[in-house]
């Protein structure tokens, strides 16, 4: 149930009640302290002085209106306009406890199916040959996590992974490759190193440099033997990043990757294409879409070099295909790419030249999702102590191995294998729910002192009330019996505790839509970590187990049943796993 929108419906019916019809969209959001209601309207101080109308006055006539309507008053108890034109909303505490009981007898929670769209969604993208760092952790889990939310929500997702995997660099890798293979050894555990050699080689030895220029051009030319070696290379590193998304609970797997390699046939066709209509004029050799809305220094329209002057493509010519290509063979109706913040001109240029060409009508959005660094606590990029970049799987051990410390000192019953299970649940939980929390378009400080922390918005603080829920269920079967079968007639408030927890619950769906709609999970960690914290409070204030009534033992474990629920299905749209107990 979306609330915000049925609320927000019945607003304007009210507005057309009182004979004001506008085209102005009207905004409900939930009330920030509890004397201002369950929701708040705040559209009326626009929506007055557009009409020439006194905000108040015309909130009460709304408010009025609104109690009026028999269908409002199902759901509404009150309508209280304030100055200076604020409409508070009360819901009835029937309907509350008639859409909790229908949520927690729901498999879906009560949140319902979207009218599926398909969503093309380009994240975690890193390049070939170079092992993951913590730089590509952003796009991989803020991406993954949204992807998870539009299906849970109804909608068919693609997952494109848009590694590089093409580019002049293979060069001097074949060359190398070939080296390694007189040698007998192209296992190549150590891909960094691998790469670094190549690359030093390359800048050393001129020798070698002219020979790894000449694989590129057989390369593109689709010689068998560089095209093997290619191959070759891809694979084995595309082996290593799926330890790391396996690790990480990340749902990608090798069948997602379409590479830049995948659109590289598409590009003469393109530029062709480009030349041919006048977007793309040629100077010279090289071949260029002037761009009006950019401008530089001298104030003259940028130019976006599409085809290089010895006939090579750019990344930006790969980006005009591949949106293209999403929609003309995949027919997204959405496409979403979590790429980071520095790319942004990149990306903005690319799809001017996409909508100037027609390839992707206005209405199928391109949207980049962009995310800001990661710094250490000084504020500086997160660097190893020499420098260097830190490798994705260390971080990742690393967290487990600092979870699993914490884990045996706070729970040292555990047998070990329990203790293993759980050290990574956390360690790997506390990683990603540290960086989906933070607003995304901003830089990031990596503290493992924070994230590891049962207090505050954390994942082990809502990881900990989701165990804290399965056991207090677990107690109820023994001595109450199995929970009823259906919670309808359970339900009733005896404290206003117990009324805001069954509010917020209601809440979960408006949540995901918001997270769908931004890309921004940090909006649904902030809904779990006031879930969980209104949770501590009910469970620290209201007496579950040992309260005397029956029929009130049921009803606040009908409310903690659900509430495990949500925070677990919260937890699971963010890519976190939950553990049984801890
Ligand atoms: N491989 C690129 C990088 O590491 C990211 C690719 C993002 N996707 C795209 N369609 N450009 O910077």
């Amino acid at each position: 149930m979306d609330i915000k929108k049925l609320l927000a419906q019945q607003v304007q019916e009210a507005l057309t009640d009182i004979q004001l019809i506008t085209d102005k969209p009207v905004t409900v959001r939930p009330a920030v302290r509890p004397e201002f209601g369950d929701y708040q309207v705040d559209s009326m101080m626009a929506l007055g002085k557009l009409c020439g109308e006194n905000p108040l006055v015309l909130a009460a006539r709304v408010a009025d209106a609104l109690m009026k309507n028999s269908h409002s008053r199902t759901m509404l108890a009150r309508a209280e306009a304030v100055a200076p034109g604020f409409i508070n909303l009360f819901l009835r505490d029937e309907w509350i406890i008639d859409l909790t009981g229908q949520a927690a007898n729901d498999e879906r929670l009560g949140v319902a199916r979207q009218n599926a769209q398909h969503i093309v969604v380009d994240y975690s993208s890193p390049n070939v040959a170079k092992e993951m760092h913590v730089g590509h952790l952003r796009s991989t889990i803020i991406g993954d996590a949204s992807v998870r939310t539009l299906e849970f929500l109804g909608h068919r997702v693609t997952r494109v992974n848009h590694i590089g995997d093409w580019g002049t660099q293979f060069g001097m890798l074949i060359a190398c490759l070939e080296i390694a293979e007189n040698q007998g050894d192209i296992s190549l555990s150590d891909l960094e190193g691998f790469y670094r050699a190549a690359k030093k080689r390359y800048d050393d030895d001129p020798g070698f440099a002219l020979k790894a220029r000449a694989y590129v051009v057989k390369l593109q030319q689709g010689d068998a033997w560089c095209r093997e070696m290619w191959r070759k290379l891809v694979d084995i590193s595309m082996t290593q990043n799926q330890q790391n998304y396996d690790r990480l609970g990340v749902s990608l797997s090798k069948d997602d990757i379409r590479g830049e390699s995948f659109y590289n046939e598409m590009l003469p066709e393109i530029v062709d294409d480009l030349l041919a209509r006048g977007i793309a004029t040629m100077d010279g050799e090289t071949a260029i879409v002037y761009l009006d809305n950019y401008r530089n220094k001298q104030g003259d329209p940028m130019g976006v070099i599409v085809r290089k002057q010895d006939g090579g493509y750019l990344y930006t010519t790969t980006d005009i295909a591949c949106a293209k290509y999403r929609y003309q063979q995949l027919h997204a109706d959405r496409i979403l790419y979590y790429i980071d913040a520095r790319q942004h001109q990149h990306l903005m240029m690319a799809w001017e030249i996409v909508r100037r060409a027609g390839y992707v009508p206005e209405q199928v959005t391109l949207e980049h999702h962009k995310f800001g660094m990661m710094l250490d606590k000084t504020g500086k990029p997160f660097k190893t102590r020499e420098g260097g970049t830190i490798r994705l799987a260390e971080l990742l051990e690393e967290a487990v191995t600092r979870a699993h410390k914490l884990v045996s000192e706070k729970s040292p019953q555990l047998a070990a294998g329990e203790l293993e299970t759980l050290a990574e649940m956390i360690g790997i939980g506390a990683v990603k729910y540290a960086d989906l929390s933070k607003n995304r378009t901003t830089d990031y400080v990596f503290d493992w002192d924070t994230m590891l922390s049962f207090e505050g918005n954390t994942a082990p603080y809502i990881q900990y009330a989701c165990a804290r829920i399965t056991s207090l269920l677990r107690k109820a079967a023994a001595t109450e019996g199995p929970l009823p079968e259906t919670f309808s007639g359970t339900l009733s408030f005896s404290t206003e505790t117990e009324r805001a927890l069954a509010v917020k619950l209601l809440q979960f769906e408006e949540t995901l839509l918001a997270v769908a709609k931004e890309g921004m999970p940090n909006i649904m960690c902030h809904y779990l970590f006031e879930l969980a914290s209104m949770f501590s409070g009910f469970y620290a204030s209201s007496p579950v187990l040992t309260h005397q009534e029956r029929s009130r033992r049921q009803s606040r474990l009908a409310l903690c049943a659900l509430t495990g629920k949500v925070l677990s299905t919260g937890l699971e749209t963010l890519g976190i796993r939950v553990p049984e107990r801890m």
